[in-house]
């Protein structure tokens, strides 16, 4: 249980190494560590000469102890052993027994009687925010900037196009579009402070009703059940959108040194969207497809 608030708020607190020894970056899992009975590590990690924790158990980048925190390369296939994860903490339970440490869903805002749990708010806020009084990210007391407040929990990669997504738009165009769209749609769309997209430009953080949904910040996807999340069944072109996407995913696995596998879904249920994305109403409100 609460592995991840764990990691989240005691490793924020003590990023660095002191002499010689790396910088690791903040939020980061301990080293140099022998693991307990606890822990079961698969044959594909390999463990230091004492049989501790180093940095080649969990990472195939060669040298990143030597790399420049700046340098590394995030989005290489070999950064975390194993490769490919859709989740991190997918990542996390190769060694960790999942149902002993089934993190708490922070997004679950609401208690039954739809009070808000107050210490959700501070795995993101210095401190509970006052929703009469607080009315833009600016006065919310974030804990850390929009451009790295979800990571830690969740990976800077964590769908299809989210890493390409994470950019200051090519055009002015596009950041005009997105103030006169976000308007005209009545919501809020924040970027970094160098006008990056962030993953809040698409997502909500709060549950539906935390903050006013007939404000622009509170207006978001209803989602009937939080808690189970993103949704998806089958879709009745599966087979054909597969067999068109085969070849190019194989050149894609062998060029990655990947295995990733390809399922074309229906989606049920969004979760934590500003604006439904699955008739492309969230797409539109910064592209204009039509040039
Ligand atoms: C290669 C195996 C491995 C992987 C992968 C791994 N861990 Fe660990 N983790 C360990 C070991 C070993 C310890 C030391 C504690 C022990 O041995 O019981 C540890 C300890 C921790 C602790 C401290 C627990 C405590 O009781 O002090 C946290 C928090 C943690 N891991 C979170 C994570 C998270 C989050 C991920 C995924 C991002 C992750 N771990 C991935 C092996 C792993
Ligand atoms: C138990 C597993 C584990 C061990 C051991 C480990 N790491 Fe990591 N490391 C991770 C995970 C998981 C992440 C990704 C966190 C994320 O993306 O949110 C990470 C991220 C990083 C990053 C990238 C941070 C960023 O986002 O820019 C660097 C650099 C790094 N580790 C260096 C090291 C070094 C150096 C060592 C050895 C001293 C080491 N790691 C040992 C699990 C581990
Ligand atoms: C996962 C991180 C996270 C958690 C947890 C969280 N927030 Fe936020 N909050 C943010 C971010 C990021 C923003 C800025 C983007 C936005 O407004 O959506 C924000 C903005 C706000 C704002 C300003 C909205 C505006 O008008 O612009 C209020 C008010 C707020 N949060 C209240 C809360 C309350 C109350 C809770 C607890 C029930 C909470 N937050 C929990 C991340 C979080
Ligand atoms: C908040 C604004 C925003 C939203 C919402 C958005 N995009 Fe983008 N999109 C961008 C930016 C910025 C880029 C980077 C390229 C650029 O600047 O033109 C991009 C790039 C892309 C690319 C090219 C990626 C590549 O490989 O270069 C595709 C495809 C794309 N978006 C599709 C979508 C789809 C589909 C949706 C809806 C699910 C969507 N976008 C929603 C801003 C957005
Ligand atoms: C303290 C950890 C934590 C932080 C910080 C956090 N999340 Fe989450 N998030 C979770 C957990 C736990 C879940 C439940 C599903 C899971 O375990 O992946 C979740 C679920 C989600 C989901 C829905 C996925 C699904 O299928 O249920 C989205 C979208 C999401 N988070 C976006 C964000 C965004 C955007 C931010 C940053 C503003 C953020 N999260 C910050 C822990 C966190
Ligand atoms: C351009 C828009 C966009 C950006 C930027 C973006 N996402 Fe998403 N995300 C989506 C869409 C669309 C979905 C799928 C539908 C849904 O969530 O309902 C999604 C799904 C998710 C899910 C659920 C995945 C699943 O299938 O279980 C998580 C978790 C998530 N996003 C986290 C993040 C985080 C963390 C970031 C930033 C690092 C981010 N997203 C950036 C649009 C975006």
């Amino acid at each position: 249980m609460l592995l991840l608030r764990y990691l989240f708020l005691v490793l924020l607190a003590m990023p660095a190494f002191a002499g010689d020894a790396p910088i690791l970056p903040p939020l980061h899992h301990l080293v140099g560590i022998e693991p307990s009975d606890a822990i079961e590590i698969p044959d594909a990690f390999k463990l230091g000469e004492q049989g501790e924790l180093i940095c080649a158990t969990c990472h195939g980048l060669k040298d990143i102890d030597k790399t420049p925190l700046d340098e590394v390369d995030t989005e290489s296939a070999d950064f975390l052993v194993g490769g490919g994860y859709r989740k991190i903490t997918g990542f996390c339970y190769r060694c960790h027994d999942e149902k002993k440490v089934q993190r708490d869903n922070i997004h679950l805002m609401l208690d039954e009687s739809g009070n808000i749990k107050k210490k959700q708010c501070e795995f993101c806020h210095e401190e509970v925010p006052d929703r009469e009084k607080v009315k833009s990210h600016k006065d919310a007391k974030l804990r850390l900037p929009l451009t790295t407040i979800c990571l830690g929990c969740h990976l800077k990669d964590p769908h299809f196009n989210a890493v390409e997504h994470q950019v200051k738009p090519a055009k002015d165009e596009m950041l005009k579009l997105i103030e006169k769209n976000s308007q005209q749609q009545g919501i809020i769309v924040p970027l970094s402070d160098k006008q990056e997209v962030v993953c809040v430009s698409c997502h909500s953080p709060h549950q539906y009703g935390v903050i006013d949904p007939s404000t622009p910040a509170g207006k978001q996807v209803k989602t009937k059940d939080l808690e189970k999340g993103v949704d998806y069944k089958p879709h009745p072109w599966k087979a054909v959108v597969t067999a068109d996407k085969l070849d190019r995913l194989a050149e894609f696995n062998q060029q990655h040194d990947m295995n990733v596998a390809f399922s074309y879904q229906r989606i049920v249920q969004e979760t934590l969207l500003r604006l439904p994305a699955k008739d492309g109403q969230l797409c539109l409100v910064c592209h204009d497809f039509k040039d």
